[in-house]
């Protein structure tokens, strides 16, 4: 039966060209510095993002630990917005590894709110722990692959150089925000510090993220990336896999994806009881609400699986969908032929 994986697009796959690079590039102990794949990758990507320094790290998640452990001290607190992966979904490793407090704030669409923010800021004062660092995400995960307006990060960037604490950028799928944006990703880099971005999400690499930032910053996270585990030898065959991940027709492609999950989200609107927010649709996710009364998040998934439509439950009445490039058109126009056929055999039951 046809499979159509709309879970994550964390399921990408090398493609051939991908592939050819990877078993053909050259190998050496990177924990010595000797892997020339790895360098170049981290060249680029300093490059790219406009930073002094980057290294690779075989996940977002170490990549965003390193970056905090970077630049704090333990029991140092830390500026959240509440619903970040960081503090979501990357199993505590801020507390339990970086022995960091966080703070969490709430803002609209997964930006925390500039004047909340201002005001978490701790005094100098010895009972308080001293807040030194704050955390920013786009696209942002848990609101649908939403985009943050630059203003927004502005605002922000005032205060932090007012207060001088640095920013974090959580930029998993930053390459998704630059393509919706028109911009190059470098508008959005000058107002962080720090960045971490995917390679393994959308741009198809097996495996890794990159970690950019001032060199003092990465010296320290390059510690950090070998206490966590990260020093991985031989990463030639990978960081070959970034570099194509990197490349512009690389990131130009996200396009596809977006255009795909916008088709998904328009038809998905217009079927009867389900509902799409599509001016919150910026890229490759797109978050539906399914008003039946018999709806159940976990039933109707698993009738969609046996059309071999796959998504995850975002709630208990709603369903994140997110296209890749594992996913065509035609599969996108089969997934809500599928979503339409389930819906409609649960109303004639
Ligand atoms: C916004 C965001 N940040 C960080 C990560 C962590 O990346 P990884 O799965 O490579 O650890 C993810 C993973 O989905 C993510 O969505």
């Amino acid at each position: 039966m046809r499979r159509i994986d709309l879970r994550r697009d964390t399921i990408t796959l090398p493609d051939g060209e991908m592939r050819d690079k990877a078993f053909k590039a050259p190998l050496g102990d990177s924990v010595y510095d000797e892997d020339p794949k790895q360098r170049e990758l981290e060249d680029y990507a300093a490059e790219k993002l406009d930073k002094e320094k980057a290294i690779f790290l075989p996940s977002g998640t170490m990549g965003n630990l390193a970056a905090l452990m970077s630049h704090t001290e333990r029991g140092d607190e830390i500026i959240v917005e509440e619903n970040a992966h960081i503090r979501a979904s990357e199993t505590g490793g801020a507390a339990c590894i970086g022995g960091l407090m966080i703070k969490t704030v709430t803002g609209k669409d997964g930006i925390p709110d500039p004047s909340i923010v201002e005001r978490s800021i701790r005094p100098d004062n010895i009972h308080y722990p001293k807040t030194s660092l704050i955390c920013l995400e786009n696209t942002h995960y848990r609101y649908g692959g939403i985009v943050s307006p630059l203003d927004k990060f502005r605002e922000i960037r005032t205060i932090s150089e007012k207060h001088h604490i640095p920013i974090h950028l959580d930029g998993a799928r930053l390459f998704n925000a630059a393509v919706y944006l028109g911009k190059r990703v470098t508008e959005i880099t000058r107002f962080v510090d720090s960045v971490m971005v995917s390679l393994s999400k959308g741009l198809g690499a097996p495996v890794g993220s990159v970690l950019c930032g001032p060199e003092s910053f990465i010296k320290k996270a390059k510690r950090y990336r070998k206490m966590l585990g990260g020093g991985m030898r031989q990463t030639g065959w990978l960081c070959a896999c970034g570099l194509s991940a990197l490349s512009e027709e690389n990131i130009g492609r996200l396009k596809e994806d977006h255009h795909n999950a916008r088709i998904l989200a328009e038809n998905l609107a217009a079927i009867q009881g389900i509902t799409v927010d599509l001016t919150r649709v910026h890229t490759n996710f797109v978050l539906a609400s399914f008003e039946y009364p018999w709806f159940e998040a976990p039933i109707f998934l698993q009738s969609l699986a046996s059309k071999g439509v796959y998504a995850t439950s975002a709630g208990e009445k709603a369903v994140r969908f997110v296209t890749s490039k594992e996913v065509s058109r035609e599969d996108v126009l089969y997934a809500i032929d599928a979503v339409k056929e389930v819906v409609s055999e649960r109303f004639s039951e």
